[in-house]
């Protein structure tokens, strides 16, 4: 199979609208013709209501001007064109051409999806800070930043995946103290401490460290010291930091194993990686006369967003103690990714908290010169995890919840599911089975949440057979892969002369619009956008399925249905692939 430019269908007639208009009023040569899949015509064009009014006449009659010029010329996929309600044009793909689009689609290795003109993307994603477990908050980012990459990677970008760790700061120095006073604390990865509860031990010591440094003054005043040690580059300092540091990411990695994400070491580039370059950094936004002394310390005052008291909001720059924090390292960062990187596009994957942060990050760019108008950059907000209560997602002592024990959880779940079907499994298969529904269900349950909102963590929901979950998506998948493997696994000839029936339309119509909603994605970065296609999609075929036989249909019916089962098995296959879910042959 090769890649054959299948353009959509939705294109195709798109391009043949705009000509009519311009042939019929040239003074709109060029303008969108607005078509739509609708519930009413294969497709829709509202291109008469948008410009009636500037052509000085009536929708209806702009309408019936342009479904006369198009049925006299109508070939390809424009068939019989309609004028409805108040100057709608309601289209018809003629049968022969939706098969030939089918066959074309057959033979193209990107299903129809084409390459957008974006040269370099930065996804900022995941960045859990080390010494601490993972939470509820990482999986989202960490879930919708590895999808954004596959989309966008798979639509022409370089993706430039960066994991800005959380890896400097004054909490080291409280760390590396304590470990020198307390030789025996159990921290490291090992026998005890291993299992699915390994980041945990870094935690535990992160906590009792805390409660030291909270309830002795000069735990903390030697902690203080040791701040100073690490950031003038002492070598016992630096050789425990990097020692915490490779500990911690032993942990998040077999976080990003049992995900499946694309997240690499060689994608780690924490906030330590951007230390030296920081005060250069402050030295440019000085010299611009963007950052000000304020109060002893060294600040950016916002010219576009207010705080509470009707005072600038501000970035701190250096703090009057001398010391940079995670503002001053987001501003050296975005002058790296567009300076040192090259990026034409930046994402920055976390919650919407950070809203204000960013915004104000941006405005620090724009005013410095790093960020021009040619390169956009965007905060992918998402919203909170919650629990059954309605509030955020917390344990039932209130602790946070660890990654681990939720996808461990998951994946019990998913196998009493997946055991309780009828097909025979062995134990090797159920396990791996269970593994990809449980991991693939967590993931669906996020991507398939509007980003921006907040949304409620169920499991039980979430690892069902029926509704809108991965499960159900994964389970479809399987049913068509094991009609096709009864039929031979062959390819198959398309009839192009076969009259369509409806469910077979409405599924080759949806199949059409893969490369539309990935395109949607991109613009909206919303993988939710997806997901909901994959779930109409499913159904389109269900539909389908119990419509029209597929193995006991005659030639050559039975081919061009194999065709539609084909199409639609990789389309899920394919499009769960950009969601990070594995679709399995069996369940
Ligand atoms: N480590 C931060 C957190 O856990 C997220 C970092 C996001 N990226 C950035 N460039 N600020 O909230």
């Amino acid at each position: 199979m090769s890649h054959h430019e299948v353009p959509p269908l939705l294109d195709r007639v798109a391009g043949i609208v705009s000509e009519a208009i311009s042939r019929v009023r040239p003074e709109f040569f060029g303008t969108d013709s607005v078509v739509r899949r609708s519930e009413h015509a294969d497709f829709q064009s509202n291109a008469a209501l948008a410009l009636a009014k500037r052509a000085r006449t009536r929708p209806v009659d702009l309408a019936a001007e342009l479904s006369t010029a198009l049925n006299n010329a109508h070939d390809g996929p424009v068939g019989l064109v309609e004028v409805s309600g108040p100057g709608f044009l309601n289209i018809a793909v003629p049968d022969h051409a939706i098969w030939q689009h089918v066959s074309g689609r057959l033979a193209d290795s990107r299903l129809g999806v084409g390459l957008v003109g974006e040269r370099r993307v930065v996804i900022d994603y995941s960045a859990p800070n080390i010494a601490k477990d993972m939470h509820v908050g990482h999986l989202r980012t960490t879930v919708i930043g590895d999808c954004l990459a596959r989309v966008l990677g798979f639509l022409g970008a370089d993706v430039l995946r960066q994991n800005h760790l959380g890896d400097w700061g004054t909490q080291f120095g409280m760390l590396i103290q304590y470990l020198d006073e307390h030789p025996d604390a159990v921290w490291h990865h090992n026998e005890l401490t291993s299992g699915t509860s390994t980041v945990s031990a870094l935690d535990g010591l992160y906590k009792s460290a805390r409660a030291l440094f909270d309830a002795d003054p000069e735990f903390a005043e030697r902690s203080r010291a040791r701040v100073v040690a690490l950031q003038s580059g002492d070598p016992a300092t630096l050789a425990r930091w990097e020692e915490i540091v490779a500990e911690s990411e032993k942990a998040f990695r077999d976080i990003y194993d049992r995900l499946g994400v694309l997240l690499t070491p060689e994608d780690s580039v924490g906030e330590s990686f951007y230390n030296p370059i920081l005060p250069d950094t402050v030295a440019e936004l000085v010299a611009a006369g963007i950052a000000v002394e304020s109060q002893g310390a060294l600040v950016v005052f916002s010219q576009e967003v207010k705080g509470p008291e009707g005072t600038p909001a501000l970035l701190m720059v250096r703090k009057a103690d001398g010391g940079y924090g995670y503002d001053t390292t987001d501003l050296a960062t975005i002058r790296y990714r567009l300076k040192d990187l090259g990026a034409d596009r930046l994402l920055y994957v976390t919650d919407s908290r950070q809203a204000l942060h960013f915004r104000l990050i941006f405005e620090s760019a724009r005013r410095a010169g790093w960020l021009t108008d040619d390169v956009s950059a965007e905060h992918v907000a998402y919203g909170t995890v919650l629990g059954p209560d309605g509030r955020p997602f917390k344990t039932r002592a209130g602790g946070t919840v660890r990654l681990m024990d939720l996808l461990d959880d998951a994946v019990q779940r998913a196998r009493a599911v997946v055991a309780d079907r009828e097909t025979v499994l062995s134990e090797t298969e159920l396990a791996q089975i269970a593994e990809q529904a449980g991991i693939g269900a967590v993931k669906y349950a996020d991507l398939s949440a509007s980003r921006v909102k907040d949304y409620t963590f169920d499991l039980e929901r979430m690892v069902s057979l029926t509704g809108n979950t991965s499960v159900y998506l994964q389970y479809a998948h399987t049913r068509i892969r094991s009609i096709l493997r009864k039929a031979g696994d062959q390819t198959v000839e398309i009839d192009h002369t076969i009259p369509l029936e409806p469910a077979e339309r409405a599924l080759a119509l949806e199949l059409d619009a893969y490369s539309t909603v990935l395109a949607e994605v991109h613009d909206t970065l919303e993988p939710h956008r997806l997901c909901s296609y994959l779930y109409e999609l499913a159904r389109d075929f269900t539909t389908f399925y119990e419509a029209c036989h597929v193995l006991s249909a005659d030639e050559p019916v039975r081919s061009n249905r194999l065709g539609l089962c084909q199409l639609t098995a990789r389309t899920l296959r394919h499009g769960l692939g950009l969601l990070g879910i594995t679709a399995p042959e069996h369940m």
